[in-house]
């Protein structure tokens, strides 16, 4: 009944507290419900000085210890227990055992971070004129509904938790949640029971500001996560690749970036794509000064099972053969990467061949001897898709370790144009004929041999939507791991140099699972091979150069990357108009 509680609320001096023991039907209006909204929107974690000093009446503890009391708990066994500590002794004794874990937790983060973390305020409690420790005492008996998931009695310590915390914050205390504590020696400084298991420990106190967003957000150590990142409809798809997680680059630093670049020593835009080039580097850098750390081109190999169905100008060994050259140095990509400095990995993702022991430079992560022919089943199955990602990724997760900051991609698998003008086609929606080239160089009759297999293949397989099950039916084991690696790749803050038509139909499927990887990827060149420019085109993607090249290998990425490092030059080496003493059109416009 609305009265009762109205008169609850009066008598409460404007909190709102309603027992369900005096509560008959309560029901609440749109404008209490956005106050709750209000409420959960603005609770904060506070630490450090923006405590204030000034008391906290025991009345209002208690009000938010109330609140803790009526959170949810497993077969309503309440099973927490709380301990307010005021005396600034006991607080210090507490203080101390934060400063260990802290010393300890902060060389566990990559040097970057923890020269960050370093510099964080992970505490208030000795700000904050109030401490609360909150236990979970675990029960002697057998509790109703913490049968199978043994955890439940902790989640409801939480849950009160989370009640002390926004009743706190409607009444405008802060809560600071301190976990980076030795718990045996919290209990131990106030005695607490032995099976108690301590949850939180929480600072309260009134403060000067609370801030708008979480502090960590402010300070560009996490972002918050957008609804549709963590949310599904009905269940998880099956393909799903919850392993990465790419985000979108910080754009703070743009306007510092075009400042930087504008105020060259040129006139404006001069420098055309380079210039784009630069901005998005510094980006993904986070800097006005990015470096090009070991570049390195990763040729990643596989055999595809279509290639059977007559497809290719070659035949399949052709792919483990040219792995040999690789191997050797005499393929047009080691010349290349040779000439500007690119160091370069090949990857046996997946070639019908069994490469004997010993030889440098190839990375094995076969998932298996070539594909099977989409022609007649899925390429791969996903647990196979799977795999090879996570293959991709490690290659990945090793160059990085290794140093490197900018990866170009690349491939080798005779039928993989028949493979990627399937996963154009599917894809975008694009007819087939439009996606289908030459590859290596077969003639028209085999061009509409090509298309052909491929409509019948997509007859068979009929509609799929989901980018990883594409990935599955018509991939190939090489595309599946450049497709990982570059999601980890753009995951780690690295520079993307996408290659030609296979790699770019590779990244295609990365966009699809990940749009962020956009930020990282630098389109290299638009290839010779049909269907590649609307590809591009498809992606919004302006590549940097067209030599009509259609090699594959990575060699459009080789061949480019000194103008990547071009870009990159110019923003670090050349004058502005005031170090270099030139008057600019602005100044010379202002002087008439
Ligand atoms: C279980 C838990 C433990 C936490 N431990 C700490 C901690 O030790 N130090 C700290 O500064 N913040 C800690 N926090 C606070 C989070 O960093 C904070 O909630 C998060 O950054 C989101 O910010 P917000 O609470 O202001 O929305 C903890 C939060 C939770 C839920």
């Amino acid at each position: 009944m609305r009265y009762a509680a109205r008169a609850l609320r009066q008598k409460d001096s404007g909190f709102v507290i309603y027992y369900p023991d005096k509560m008959e039907q309560r029901l609440f209006n749109e404008a209490e419900a956005s106050l709750l909204e209000e409420i959960i929107l603005h609770r904060r974690d506070v630490r450090g000085n923006r405590f204030l000093q000034d008391e906290i009446s025991k009345e209002v503890v208690d009000k938010i210890l109330m609140a803790a009391l009526h959170g949810p708990s497993v077969g309503y066994s309440q099973p927490w227990e709380f301990v307010v500590i005021r005396d600034r002794k006991v607080r210090e004794q507490i203080k101390d055992s934060f400063d260990a874990e802290n010393t300890r937790a902060s060389v566990l983060f990559d040097q970057e971070k923890s020269e960050k973390y370093t510099r964080l305020k992970l505490e208030g409690i000795l700000e904050a004129p109030l401490n609360i420790a909150v236990f979970y005492k675990p029960a002697k008996a057998v509790v109703l509904g913490q049968t199978s998931m043994k955890e439940v009695g902790l989640y409801s310590v939480v849950c009160a938790i989370q009640n002390m915390w926004l009743m706190a914050r409607a009444l405008n205390i802060g809560i600071g949640w301190v976990s980076i504590l030795d718990p045996e020696r919290v209990k131990k400084i106030v005695q607490a029971p032995v099976e108690n298991q301590l949850v939180a420990y929480l600072c309260l106190g009134y403060v000067n500001e609370f801030l708008d967003k979480p502090e960590l957000e402010i300070l560009e150590w996490e972002k918050r996560k957008q609804l549709s990142q963590v949310m599904r409809e009905e269940r998880y798809p099956d393909a799903e690749v919850a392993d990465f997680c790419v985000r979108p680059v910080a754009k703070e630093l743009s306007a510092a970036l075009e400042h930087k670049i504008n105020f060259k020593t040129k006139p404006l835009g001069a420098l055309g794509k380079l210039e784009k080039i630069a901005l998005q580097i510094g980006l993904i850098q986070q800097t006005l000064e990015p470096e090009l750390k070991k570049p390195v081109i990763v040729v990643f190999a596989g055999d595809h099972g279509i290639a059977k169905e007559g497809v290719s100008a070659y035949p399949q060994e052709v792919t483990y053969q040219m792995v040999m050259n690789f191997l050797g140095g005499g393929a047009a990509i080691n010349v290349f990467c040779k000439q500007n400095g690119i160091d370069i990995n090949i990857v046996d993702a997946g070639v019908n061949y069994d490469f004997p022991n010993g030889l440098a430079g190839l990375s094995r992560f076969k998932i298996g001897y070539g594909t099977r022919s989409f022609l007649h089943e899925p390429a791969m199955t996903i647990a196979e898709v799977k795999q090879a990602l996570q293959c991709g990724a490690k290659v990945v997760n090793d160059l990085k370790a290794q140093g490197s900051n900018i990866i170009g991609f690349g491939e080798m698998g005779i039928g993989n144009t028949t493979s990627a003008s399937a996963l154009m086609s599917v894809y975008c929606g694009f007819p087939v004929e439009q996606c289908v080239g030459k590859g290596t160089g077969v003639d028209d009759e085999g061009r509409k041999r090509k298309v052909n297999i491929i409509e019948l293949a997509i007859r068979k397989h009929g509609a799929i939507k989901d980018p990883v099950e594409i990935l599955a039916t018509y991939g190939g084991f090489e595309i599946a791991q450049i497709c990982g690696a570059m999601l980890r790749a753009a995951e780690s803050g690295m520079v993307i140099l996408v290659d030609g038509f296979i790699t770019t139909a590779a990244y295609l499927i990365a966009q699809a699972i990940q749009p962020a990887i956009k930020d990282y990827a630098v389109f290299c060149h638009q290839s010779g091979e049909q269907g590649h420019g609307r590809l591009l085109e498809y992606l919004d993607a302006s590549p940097l150069i067209n030599m009509e090249m259609r090699l594959g290998e990575g060699t459009g990425a080789a061949v480019s990357y000194p103008l990547v490092k071009a870009a990159v030059s110019f923003l670090n080496q050349m004058a502005s108009f005031d170090s270099a003493g030139v008057s600019n059109k602005e100044e010379a416009e202002k002087k008439g």
